[in-house]
């Protein structure tokens, strides 16, 4: 869906961009037509069914005419918004024809693109969804008017905690659909969990720097995972890791005010003797790039350089809250990089825990560091049966795949185009990078084991291998590079511009296929 052209098509309308506020969702079988807005579906002009149709007659043929009037376009997502239809106050005719069925990231595009166009001229929303003409891809895991509901929520977003005056309104959003009762319970017991997941990625990631270190975010995720069943948070800090040897996870906080802190969610919802999947984050509160500095060109995005965490945190929300009968290990390794008088030099030799040394050849290369020490940390600890590592390492990564995929890296390429299959059916979509003997060979130091960068190119590849040094060959390893997909310059339909908590969906889908 190309919401560029929505959003051409909104602004021909008079609609300007949005600030939102937080709806609250119900599903009911009926409408009596009294909410003030209303949304139908139209995938054919010429036979117009479901809601669609029976307002067509009640409007004794004005809303063909209207639509006509307006060269609507029946293509998925494209919006045309009309008033005093059969006595409606208002009117969004969403286009829903798509040739090969509409998917369920579709779906949730659908809901995404419904609060964007609401709130672009009110932040007070009371609108009634009709779902009860849509042609589906698949029968997908979840009823359609959950999913719609799932990404009007997600759109649904707004921090405005720094702003004087806030968004203010209340939004009410009745989906109308036959099966009401199933609706509610996927919503109400699963995807609002996910969407409340990406919320909190996205808090965490759009904080400033000044707000969100080590400790803050610690303290966040112990406070956020409080009273969950089967959860447990473990948090380590200087001591702790001193005691395990953690030289590359301490050696990056070094420079900084704020201790490092490694920080792990265990949550055993499954059978006691089923190994854990582990998810591992990079929680870089703001990457400076240390002594070798960064430039200050775009600098202050670097407070969303913990990303990779964030989705760890807001994914093991989602499956926490809906009680997944899964085990799931989410580690997260959390520190600052600044340019402190005892911050590491290029040069440093730092000790890891896996007992191996690394040379530093840049301080800005700590994302891996970081990892080095979690990856191996979890491994040692939980024995997983899969280890699923995310993070915003490379500008490498951003310029091969731009906003459109995070690179994903494997041993296995089986396994990475598995991953592909995993991103089409979440809407988080992954495009592989390679591994390859070179890129290890590039690693190699004069003097200590390895060293953090290579000479050249590619740098997404040669991030990989650092960190695969600490995974073990024979454990299912799925490296995610999302430095160019998880920070937007523009909205998408599921997400305001910023950060839009990538991973969450991803990694979240990645869980629920392991539930047999
Ligand atoms: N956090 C950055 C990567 C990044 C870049 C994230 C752009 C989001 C947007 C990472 O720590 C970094 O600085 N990587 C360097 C590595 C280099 C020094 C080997 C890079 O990619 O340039
Ligand atoms: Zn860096
Ligand atoms: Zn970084």
């Amino acid at each position: 869906m190309n919401f560029k052209k929505t959003a051409v098509a909104l602004a021909l309308f008079g609609f300007t961009s949005a600030s939102i506020a937080q709806a609250t969702f119900s599903f009911v079988a009926q409408s009596d037509m009294k909410a003030p807005s209303h949304v139908v579906f139209v995938d054919d002009l010429e036979n117009l069914d479901g809601a669609a149709a029976r307002l067509n007659t009640a409007s004794e043929g004005q809303l063909l005419k209207l639509l006509a009037l307006n060269d609507f376009e029946t293509k998925l997502g494209h919006v045309q918004h009309l008033q005093m239809v059969a006595g409606l106050e208002s009117l969004l005719v969403i286009g829903s024809k798509d040739d090969n069925g509409i998917s369920a990231s579709e779906l949730q595009d659908l809901g995404g693109i419904i609060a964007s166009s609401l709130y672009s001229t009110t932040k007070t929303v009371d609108v009634a969804v009709h779902i009860d003409n849509l042609t589906l891809t698949d029968t997908t895991l979840f009823t359609p008017s959950a999913l719609i509901a799932s990404g009007y929520h997600m759109r649904d977003y707004s921090f405005d905690k720094y702003k004087t005056k806030k968004d203010e309104g209340k939004s009410t959003v009745t989906l109308v659909t036959q099966n009401a009762e199933m609706a509610e319970n996927h919503y109400q017991n699963d995807l609002k969990y996910v969407a409340q997941g990406i919320h909190m990625a996205r808090d965490i990631a759009t904080e400033p720097g000044n707000n969100m270190y080590p400790e803050v975010f610690a303290d966040k995720i112990k406070a956020a995972f409080s009273g969950i069943d089967n959860v447990k948070v473990k948090v380590l800090d200087v001591r702790d890791m001193e005691k395990y040897n953690m030289g590359a996870l301490l050696g990056v906080g070094k420079g900084s005010v704020h201790d490092p802190r490694l920080v792990i969610i265990e949550y055993l919802g499954g059978d006691k003797n089923t190994a854990p999947i582990a998810l591992a984050g990079k929680g870089i509160t703001f990457d400076t790039g240390g002594i070798s500095l960064k430039d200050n060109d775009g600098m202050w995005a670097m407070k969303s350089d913990l990303a990779g965490a964030s989705a760890v945190a807001g994914t093991m929300h989602a499956i926490a809250n809906r009680g997944e009968k899964i085990n799931v290990i989410g580690i997260m390794a959390m520190a600052e990089n600044m340019p402190g008088a005892s911050a590491i030099r290029p040069g440093d030799v730092l000790d890891t825990m896996k007992g191996t040394t690394i040379e530093i050849m840049s301080t800005d290369a700590e994302g891996r560091l970081v990892l080095a020490d979690a990856v191996y940390y979890v491994q040692q600890e939980y024995k997983p049966s899969m280890l699923l590592n995310i993070a915003t390492l490379t500008g490498s990564a951003a310029r091969a795949l731009s906003d459109e995929y995070a690179a994903v890296i494997t041993r296995d390429f089986e396994l990475s185009t598995q991953m592909m299959e995993v991103g089409k059916r979440s809407g988080e979509h992954v495009w592989p990078l390679p591994l390859h003997a070179n890129h290890f060979e590039q690693i190699k130091s004069p003097i200590a084991d390895i060293k953090n960068s290579g000479a050249g190119n590619p740098g997404a590849s040669i991030a990989a291998a650092v960190i695969a040094t600490f995974v073990d060959e024979s454990l299912p390893w799925v490296h995610l590079d999302i430095a160019g997909v998880d920070w937007l310059s523009e909205d998408i339909d599921v997400s305001p511009k910023g950060s839009q908590g990538w991973g969450v969906r991803f990694m979240d889908q990645v869980v629920r296929e392991q539930v047999k």
